[in-house]
């Protein structure tokens, strides 16, 4: 495949709101990408008909029946490469994953967390932030580590805890800033021009000017 492939998969298990913030971005030109298939491991996401409706290749994959996670993952790796996908973009995939799947994508595999890494990892993020009393939460997106949630950030957005606030109005406005910063992520590591030092995602001067 040529230096410019700029192939997504995108892996979801929910409603899928992340995953038409990237189709929207794609759409308006504000990123240059193409979504080569949308993986759901449960049947009936919501996300499954955005995809469709926008024209993307669809496929349901449940992780149960496996014998085990490193042969579910084996599966997905399989069907990615079919397709020919450079990145990896996990939206609300409910799924820890094994090896071969971070093996086979090396700094590929991205995830976005609703809080400010490492802050509150794993589920109920926005509640964790609520019960913790921070006045400022926000978004992370990051490379896939085999630890949950962990891995070298790229791009994090903050957002203010208000006095008032749910755990619905919190997450709620956190996510207008998923959706901002995920297909900008995205672009950034497709664009290149970055390296990783230890945790730490460093961009060159001429790739941190855009
Ligand atoms: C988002 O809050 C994302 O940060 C988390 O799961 C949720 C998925 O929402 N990982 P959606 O399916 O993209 O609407």
């Amino acid at each position: 495949m040529a230096a410019d492939n700029r192939r997504l998969g995108v892996l979801i298990s929910g409603r899928g709101s992340n995953l038409q913030a990237i189709i929207d971005a794609i759409a308006d030109r504000r990123l240059d990408a193409t979504i080569a298939v949308v993986i759901s491991n449960i049947d009936g996401a919501g996300g499954l008909e955005r995809a469709r409706c926008a024209g993307i290749e669809t496929l349901t994959m449940s992780h149960r029946g496996w014998p085990s996670r490193d042969d579910y993952d084996r599966a997905l790796v399989g069907e990615l490469r079919k397709r020919e996908v450079r990145l990896v973009c996990l939206a609300g995939f409910m799924r820890k994953f094994g090896a071969p799947l971070i093996e086979a994508f090396p700094n590929a595999v991205l995830n976005i967390h609703p809080s400010l890494l490492p802050s509150f990892p794993g589920l109920h993020a926005q509640q964790q932030a609520l019960d913790h009393g921070v006045k400022a939460s926000g978004v992370t997106v990051h490379f896939v580590t085999r630890d949950l949630d962990d891995g070298p950030i790229i791009v994090q957005r903050v957002v203010p805890v208000l006095d008032d606030d749910s755990e619905e109005s919190l997450a709620a406005r956190i996510l207008v800033e998923e959706h901002r910063a995920y297909p900008d992520a995205i672009g950034l590591v497709l664009d290149g021009g970055w390296r990783i030092e230890g945790r730490r995602v460093i961009r060159s001067t001429a790739a941190a000017a855009v």
